[in-house]
């Protein structure tokens, strides 16, 4: 009997060119929270409107930006889980794997994922509020954000409510899921546009979708199987699969 971790290491064997959308459930098992869950979701205990969208900043810039730098000294200190590496190892299956990320802790690409789109920024990185000049070197541990040379102040480089994506991001990320013959959804509750409506992009151009979750989410009614469970553990347990029929292939007794 096939299972439905079985399935989806099928459908993703059967594909050349794969999309992965991930939120911050792929992340949670490396210790960052998430922003939705009840009680222990970022926004259950902090207002977005205040820390996350350009007037929240400007009315108190040292709150947001020690907000940004506790979450900052957080994330330098947690590693990929098994769930990011999983997601590295899929790579050497398909011919092509974009990986479309809504996080900002650059876990996928510390893990060593190649062709990641971070549509909402990345936190380790800041430039400047008035014109986007990037910053160097902006120690951890300041209490009110620095100025950039040309007078303005600096924060955080991620995308607050209320603010576009940066448009080469964008057009990546709906590029690569309107030729995708799969996505695969990972982790977010599929509430913010438009990260939220690349699935939908991805299924009108014919690509199965498949989902993994340990709740169903905004997006599971378009997926083709949804698989209920931490990312950590149904993820390495897919590519074991994979692994498993690669090995069964080869004929006893054959030589490298
Ligand atoms: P949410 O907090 O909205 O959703 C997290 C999702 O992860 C939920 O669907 C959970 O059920 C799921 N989840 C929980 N634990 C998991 C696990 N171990 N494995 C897999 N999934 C798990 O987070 P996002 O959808 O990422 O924007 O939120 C989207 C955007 O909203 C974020 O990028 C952020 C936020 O405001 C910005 O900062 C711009």
């Amino acid at each position: 009997m096939t299972t439905d971790l079985g399935k989806a290491a099928a459908l993703l064997k059967a594909v050349q060119h794969v999309t992965v959308l991930t939120g911050a459930g792929v992340s949670k098992e490396s210790g960052i929270p998430t922003f939705r869950e009840a009680q222990t979701g970022l926004w259950a205990e902090y207002d977005p409107e205040k820390l996350a969208s350009p007037h929240g900043f400007l009315k108190d810039p040292a709150l947001v930006w020690r907000w940004y730098d506790g979450r900052r000294q957080k994330i330098s200190q947690v590693s990929p889980n098994q769930g990011h590496y999983a997601l590295v190892e899929l790579e050497k299956f398909v011919e092509r794997l974009t990986l479309v990320t809504q996080n900002v802790d650059g876990l996928h690409a510390l893990a060593g994922s190649t062709r990641v789109v971070e549509l909402h920024g990345n936190i380790s990185r800041v430039k400047c509020f008035d014109n986007n000049h990037p910053a160097t070197n902006v120690p951890l541990g300041l209490s009110e954000p620095p100025l950039c040379s040309c007078g303005s102040l600096l924060r955080p480089d991620v995308v607050w409510f209320g603010e576009a994506l940066s448009p080469s991001n964008l057009a990546e990320a709906m590029e690569a899921s309107r030729t995708s013959n799969l996505m695969l959804i990972i982790g977010t509750s599929g509430l913010v546009h438009p990260a939220a409506s690349l699935p939908y992009l991805a299924k009108q151009h014919g690509a199965k979708i498949i989902e993994v979750n340990p709740n169903e989410s905004a997006l599971t009614e378009i997926a083709d199987l949804f698989l209920k469970g931490p990312s950590a553990q149904i993820l390495p347990g897919i590519l074991s699969l994979m692994n498993e029929s690669v090995s069964k292939k080869q004929p006893k007794g054959a030589r490298e």
